[in-house]
């Protein structure tokens, strides 16, 4: 694909698409983590004397409806602070976005207008007009075929990929393609089902699989342990067991559990053959983790995606802070992305240890499975045509 930081800005209209879907409470920005990853790009822009615009969404807004809720007025007011100059939020911009060189405004969540997930031909045209350079730089959105991330780079004058987004298709090729072996994998989350593909596709590529939260109880129900009132999918046991012969999924020797699910509940640390029928399983025990650890440090590779326990809670965030000290101590190449585990991070403070951290929640795990990002492969089409 072209890249932004091979073409002349100078002078260009240059509209960039970011991911700048960050959670806002109370009109605040409450993480800016994604903000601050595509500063460099904005920045770079400026910098380099462009026009530059902005677009982004923000949450799932009732499609071509304002929503204040949804607005991005408090991404803009953000944004202005980190780059210490004011950002307008541009409402009305079908007749044109008049800027200086050097200029940077925000276009109004893509979202608001109709056709948006569509794809629509007209609006991703309206988009096109407004640039001499469409970047795409939003990974986290890249999986999604829609008018600001893929319709509009189809029809503008040229279309390239942003420095947030070749860094991101970088680390993860390089975690994927010819990892350094042992190559070892951590599936967290509380489900099988919505990580069955990635489960799979992993099973087949790394050296050792751990899983954990929900979906260990899985794996445990289907290597006969009993799992008590755990969230566990039964349906499921014959597809784990079907991935246990495929790959060495190391399974929790040890948990803990409680009795509710609560913040105050309290937590007990037993063998996983001693779970009783009124247990719930929050958390990998501590001889489990300091195997897992042992691993861990062994890998010359690690794609880290969802927590072991439910670390939200303290007394069962044992496991995932001891797994995330070990990532954070090994010299192998690691990288983590999706959803919760940027949080995980952030809470064990190894956000500068880990190799690369991924801004995808749903676009990581796409990638992860072998699917193609739409937005990328318009790019690439662009690229040879
Ligand atoms: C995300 O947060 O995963 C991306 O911003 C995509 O958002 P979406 O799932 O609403 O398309």
């Amino acid at each position: 694909v072209k890249l932004m930081t091979d073409l002349d800005l100078a002078g260009k209209r240059v509209l960039i698409r970011e991911d700048l879907n960050v959670p806002v409470k109370d009109g605040a920005v409450t993480s800016d983590a994604r903000i601050r990853a595509a500063l460099p790009t904005i920045k770079a822009a400026i910098d380099a004397g462009a026009k530059v615009l902005l677009m982004s969404h923000l949450g799932r807004p009732t499609e071509g409806e304002y929503a204040e809720e949804f607005s991005l007025a408090p991404v803009a007011a953000h944004l202005g602070k980190l780059l210490g100059r004011d950002v307008a939020l541009i409402k009305e911009w079908r007749d044109g976005v008049e800027l200086a060189d050097g200029d940077v405004a925000l276009l109004e969540n893509v979202r608001f207008n109709p056709g948006e997930k569509k794809d629509d031909e007209a609006l991703s045209k309206a988009y096109a007009n407004l640039c001499d350079i469409f970047v795409m730089d939003a990974f986290g959105t890249a999986h999604r075929a829609q008018a600001s991330t893929h319709g509009v780079a189809r029809f503008a004058p040229v279309a390239c990929a942003g420095p947030l987004l070749a860094a991101e298709l970088d680390a993860l090729e390089k975690a994927l393609a010819e990892p350094a072996r042992p190559m070892v994998a951590i599936v967290g989350g509380s489900k099988v089902s919505t990580k069955l593909t990635v489960l799979e596709t992993l099973a087949d590529k790394v050296d050792q699989l751990i899983v954990g939260g929900g979906i260990a109880n899985t794996f445990l129900a289907a290597s006969g342990k009993p799992v008590g009132k755990s969230l566990c999918e039964h349906d499921l046991v014959g597809t784990a067991k079907a991935l246990m012969q495929k790959c060495d999924i190391p399974l929790p020797a040890d948990v803990v559990t409680g009795k509710e699910f609560s913040e105050s509940a309290a937590a007990e640390t037993k063998s996983a053959d001693e779970v009783a029928d009124d247990d719930m399983i929050f958390d990998i025990g501590p001889q489990s983790s300091a195997e897992l650890a042992e691993i861990l440090q062994q890998a010359k590779t690690i794609i880290w995606n969802g927590p072991v326990g439910v670390f939200e809670f303290d007394q069962f965030g044992g496991g995932t802070e001891r797994l995330s000290k070990a990532i954070a101590e090994s010299d192998a190449f690691s990288i983590a992305g999706g959803g919760d585990t940027l949080a995980a991070v952030d809470k064990y403070g190894i956000a500068d240890k880990v190799s690369y951290i991924s801004t995808g929640g749903g676009a990581f795990l796409e990638y992860v499975e072998g699917k193609t990002l739409p937005a990328v492969a318009m790019l690439e089409s662009r690229a040879n045509g």
